[in-house]
């Protein structure tokens, strides 16, 4: 398989690949406790387990995967699926398992799950202070298309918005 990086552009480089110890899985009712507990410990504003079991159970253009390592919940990410788009709802690795790749493998993971299944584009907000997730989100090929301004309610913090194309 060929590397290519294009900016805007799905790339195909990956460092860490799929094993048997290592899944990515649609997430389901019971695994919202240990969702909770990574999604506190991940944002300021957290959603409650609520917010979670409605959006699997009600949503029909709602899809969240986590991601098991060794029998582990340790990450998750969802997004909204209409027509051929996908907005990125949240994605979270679990504290003491970041830095190591694990979030660029389940987004790769993920955005390959959907293209296959049609998605042609990604989109999603992050705060202008998160340089991490913005790190990660670029390498993966997003590009910064916009800003909405104070678009986080906690501390009036501005959003970038990235874009990317899924050929
Ligand atoms: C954003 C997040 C999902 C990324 O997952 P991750 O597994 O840590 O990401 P990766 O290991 O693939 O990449 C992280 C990159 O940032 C770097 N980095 C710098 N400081 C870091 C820190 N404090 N923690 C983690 N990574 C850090 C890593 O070194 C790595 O870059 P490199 O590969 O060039 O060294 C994860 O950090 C997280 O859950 N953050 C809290 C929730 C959040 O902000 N979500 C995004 C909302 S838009």
């Amino acid at each position: 398989m060929s590397m290519r990086i294009v900016p805007g552009k799905w790339s195909d480089k990956t460092e860490r690949e799929p094993s048997p110890d290592t899944i990515v899985r649609p997430m389901k009712i019971e695994d919202i406790d240990a969702i909770i507990t990574i999604e506190r410990a991940s944002f300021p504003t957290p959603w409650s387990p609520h917010a979670f079991t409605t959006e699997l159970r009600d949503n029909e253009y709602a899809r969240y995967y986590c991601l098991e390592v060794n029998g582990r919940i340790i990450g998750y990410m969802g997004l909204w699926f209409i027509l051929e788009e996908g907005h990125i709802t949240n994605i979270a690795i679990a504290p003491e398992y970041r830095g190591a790749g694990w979030g660029e493998f389940l987004l790769r993971t993920v955005m390959d799950k959907m293209a296959a299944e049609g998605m042609e584009r990604m989109t999603l907000e992050v705060r202008v202070s998160n340089m991490v997730a913005q790190k990660v989100y670029e390498r993966v090929g997003f590009v910064k298309m916009g800003v909405r301004k104070k678009y986080y309610m906690d501390n009036q913090e501005d959003a970038l918005i990235m874009w990317l194309d899924l050929e």
